[in-house]
């Protein structure tokens, strides 16, 4: 309700404080399945300070805009494309419904479809109902890698575009991009690469020695890339990227906005008004962390992956849906619902779905919280085994 007469500023961050004991937060360790992670503090300044930006008027504030195009071409040469055409949007979710959107602008068949790995993420389902472009589920491999034959059974002529996915949202699995841009330039059809997740992990993992396969515009297939900095990019929420390749993709997606305070301009974005501030927090923390600085950040996390994966192994009652590709360790028992409760009622922030508890190595999560977690799990396995 509102009051009548307001409250002053103490009562209400001391309610504020007040109601937020129930909520989980990143600097407590507590919350190990999660791709979103406590902000790098020079992001917070820069939210603060470039609070009022508004992105969805660039006529106004000229000098953010070309901050957002700078950051995306930084996106766009992470990812080895020289210009890169695209926006920092509010998520993987609208990049991937802009991918969708580009693809289908482009074609002229009457009924597009699109083919992507059953384990893609569920923001497709949503592009999916607000473009009428019909899915078409690709099988996995037992590695659960998108399986490429099927991939390319299924292209038509009513196919507009091919998804892979650089990091899967349950278990980080990189998909086979290389094979899939083979087939996309075969047929002449669009590969977008879904790398919400790997984006900001998967170059610094390659430098660091892990052997991956190539994800980004290096394939001549690939005609855009999602790759999120709200996620292992540590900017503030909300902060998603997409990559095109070409203007063209940007030019089948670009609205007029006639009215605006700073003048008419084009706009690809699903949002109008956006934060500035949140592109302005990208730009920042790429040149304030640098190539070596986000490395050091992926090192640990991979490095914690790999051991967590061990200790898994190495314990009764639990097991592990397969080994590490990147920061995300996955494990199943038959007693699942049975621990996730269980260690729920803990504190900690994990979620069972698809037969497993899923573990995200993101920079909020440390050694010392894994082995409080292992811990308690272990105490758990002894009393439900
Ligand atoms: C692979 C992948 N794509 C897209 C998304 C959607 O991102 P967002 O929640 O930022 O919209 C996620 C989120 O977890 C993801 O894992």
């Amino acid at each position: 309700m509102i009051p009548k007469e307001g409250m002053n500023e103490e009562e209400v961050l001391a309610e504020l404080e007040e109601r937020f004991k129930i909520d989980l937060t990143f600097n407590s360790g507590k919350i190990l399945g999660s791709m979103c992670t406590y902000p790098h503090p020079l992001a917070q300044k820069i939210i603060q300070k470039y609070i009022d930006r508004n992105l969805g008027d660039p006529g106004l504030h000229k000098g953010s805009k070309k901050i957002e195009e700078e950051a995306v071409q930084m996106l766009g040469e992470l990812l080895h494309l020289k210009k890169a055409y695209g926006n920092i949007v509010s998520g993987g979710t609208e990049a991937n419904i802009l991918a969708v959107r580009a693809f289908r602008n482009i074609s002229d068949v009457e009924n597009p479809e699109l083919i992507l790995p059953k384990s893609a993420h569920f923001s497709f389902l949503k592009a999916s109902d607000l473009l009428r472009v019909k899915l078409v589920w690709a099988e996995l491999n037992e590695d659960y890698s998108v399986n490429v034959k099927d991939v390319e059974s299924k292209i038509t002529d009513s196919t507009i575009g091919i998804v892979g996915i650089a990091g899967t949202t349950g278990l980080g699995v990189v998909d086979d991009i290389p094979s899939l841009s083979d087939i996309a330039v075969d047929y002449g059809i669009p590969l977008h690469v879904d790398a919400a997740f790997g984006g900001f992990v998967i170059p610094f993992a390659k430098a660091l020695g892990y052997e991956l396969p190539d994800f980004d515009f290096k394939l001549k297939g690939v005609q855009s890339v999602t790759i999120d900095p709200h996620k292992m990019g540590m900017a503030p929420i909300p902060a998603g990227g997409i990559v095109f390749r070409k203007k063209k993709y940007m030019d089948a997606i670009n609205v007029l906005a006639p009215y605006l305070a700073g003048g008419q301009i084009f706009q690809a974005t699903i949002t109008g008004t956006r934060p500035g501030a949140n592109a302005i927090a990208v730009w920042a923390l790429l040149k304030h962390l640098g190539f070596e600085g986000y490395k050091r950040v992926v090192k640990e996390a991979m490095e914690n992956a790999y051991w967590f994966a061990e200790q898994i192994k190495a314990l009764d009652g639990v097991y592990l849906i397969r080994e590490p590709m990147l920061n995300i360790v996955s494990f199943g028992s038959k007693k699942l619902k049975k621990l996730e409760g269980e260690l729920k009622a803990r504190g900690w922030g994990i979620s069972a779905h698809r037969g497993y508890i899923r573990i995200v190595m993101m920079p909020h999560v440390k050694r010392e919280h894994l082995e409080e977690f292992l811990k308690d799990l272990r105490e758990i396995l002894r009393k439900v085994l």
